[in-house]
């Protein structure tokens, strides 16, 4: 009966939201190398969900909304600073505050689209806000509302630093978002497609989601990255640190991939942004040892990098954090998890396929005081 592991090549659903397709990416039909290049994140979210480019009107309508509701409760921000702030990982915050926001929206429950909708954009304002308010908590510093006129991902770093961004933080940190919005039947999206395949409500989908790409085998490798280049930290110790990790059999984390096997198409993008940054901060050291990684990997194992791996030294050269870099993947795939949800709802059907049982049968039951 088992054919695959790990469902590999398995086809459990038909979706509208993204394809992958001889190693292509695209949103709703568009590509994403035309996306990353043109488009503004909140254009992305807006095409996921309606299944259309905004026209000018919708998009400024569109961007604020999503500015009005990125307010918190201020039961969430009072729990934020109860919350411990040594050890505990931002993604495991985010989890937990998600699921909170859901006590405090009436409409938490609520199955009917309009409803959903708004959940939707409140869900995509507030994960940012919960990061950065979060982060800056932690520096024992008060959380800050956005500004109305600034965009998403300008929106995101100001809330997080501050300081309203130079305009080529703005368009590198604005190009990761749209590179990472959505991503087929990637395994948080899965995750949180099979959680409101039960008919369970929104914000449940999305807190298993999160849960999902928490694990280094998908989202929380970006941050591992950034670990282990900071361990080898010099590129004269590059080849040694490969070459045990070969004879151990270690994964190299940011590559390979379950989908990719030629190469992840996003991460031309990322390499070249990493590359950019490199030279306008002057820190050059990551991406010239990610180069040289690259390299060896290619050629001793044959696996590309994949979308994680230069994402890694984007989000250090634009001065964030490294236990963020995964949160921030959240802030960008949650619009992508609410267009599979959506579309889930939609036409659905219970996701409940079978196990084959490999063990012991026909057991004699014993007694425990004969055990
Ligand atoms: N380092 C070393 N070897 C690797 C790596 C890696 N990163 N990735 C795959 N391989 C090897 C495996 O050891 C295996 O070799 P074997 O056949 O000799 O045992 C072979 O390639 C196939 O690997 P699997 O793990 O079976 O491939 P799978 O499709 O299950 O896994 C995954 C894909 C999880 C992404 C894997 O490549 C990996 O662990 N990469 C590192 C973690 C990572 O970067 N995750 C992010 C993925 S992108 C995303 O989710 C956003």
């Amino acid at each position: 009966m088992l054919k695959t592991k790990g469902l590999e090549g398995v086809v459990a659903t038909t979706s509208s939201v993204s394809s992958i397709v001889d190693d292509m990416l695209t949103y709703r039909g568009f590509s994403i190398d035309d996306l990353a290049q043109f488009a503004d994140f909140e254009e992305i979210i807006y095409l996921l969900w309606h299944n259309k480019l905004p026209k000018l009107e919708q998009l400024t309508e569109f961007r604020n909304e999503l500015n009005v509701n990125a307010s918190l409760p201020e039961e969430l921000i009072a729990q934020l600073k109860l919350f411990p702030t040594k050890n505990i990982h931002p993604m495991a915050v985010l989890r937990t505050c998600v699921s909170t926001l859901a006590l405090y929206d009436e409409e938490a429950d609520e199955t009917s689209d309009q409803a959903n909708y708004r959940k939707a954009i409140r869900l995509q304002a507030k994960i940012p806000a919960i990061i950065a308010a979060y982060a800056r908590i932690c520096e024992g510093k008060e959380p800050i509302p956005p500004i109305s006129s600034l965009s998403f991902a300008a929106n995101f770093l100001y809330m997080l630093n501050g300081a309203i961004p130079n305009s080529k933080s703005e368009e590198a940190f604005n190009k990761a978002l749209v590179l990472h919005a959505d991503h087929e039947l990637n395994a948080s999206t899965f995750t949180g497609r099979v959680c409101v395949a039960t008919l369970s409500d929104m914000y449940s989908g999305i807190t298993a989601a999160i849960g999902a790409l928490k694990g280094p085998l998908h989202g929380g490798a970006n941050e591992r990255v950034m670990k282990m280049l900071a361990e080898i930290d010099e590129i004269d110790y590059i080849e040694p640190y490969l070459k045990r990790a070969f004879i151990n059999k270690e994964k190299i984390m940011g590559f390979g991939h379950r989908v990719y096997k030629n190469g992840d198409p996003r991460a031309k993008h990322l390499r070249e942004m990493s590359r950019q940054l490199a030279e306008v901060t002057g820190e050059d050291k990551w991406y010239n040892m990610s180069i040289m990684m690259e390299e060896i990997i290619r050629s001793e194992k044959g696996l590309p990098p994949n979308v994680d791996f230069y994402s890694a030294s984007v989000y250090h050269c634009l001065g964030i954090k490294h236990n963020l870099f995964t949160p921030i993947f959240a802030v960008s795939r949650v619009s992508g998890w609410i267009a599979h949800i959506l579309e889930q709802y939609e036409n659905n059907r219970l996701i409940r396929p079978r196990a084959e049982y490999i063990g012991p049968k026909h057991l004699e039951y014993i007694p425990i005081a004969e055990r």
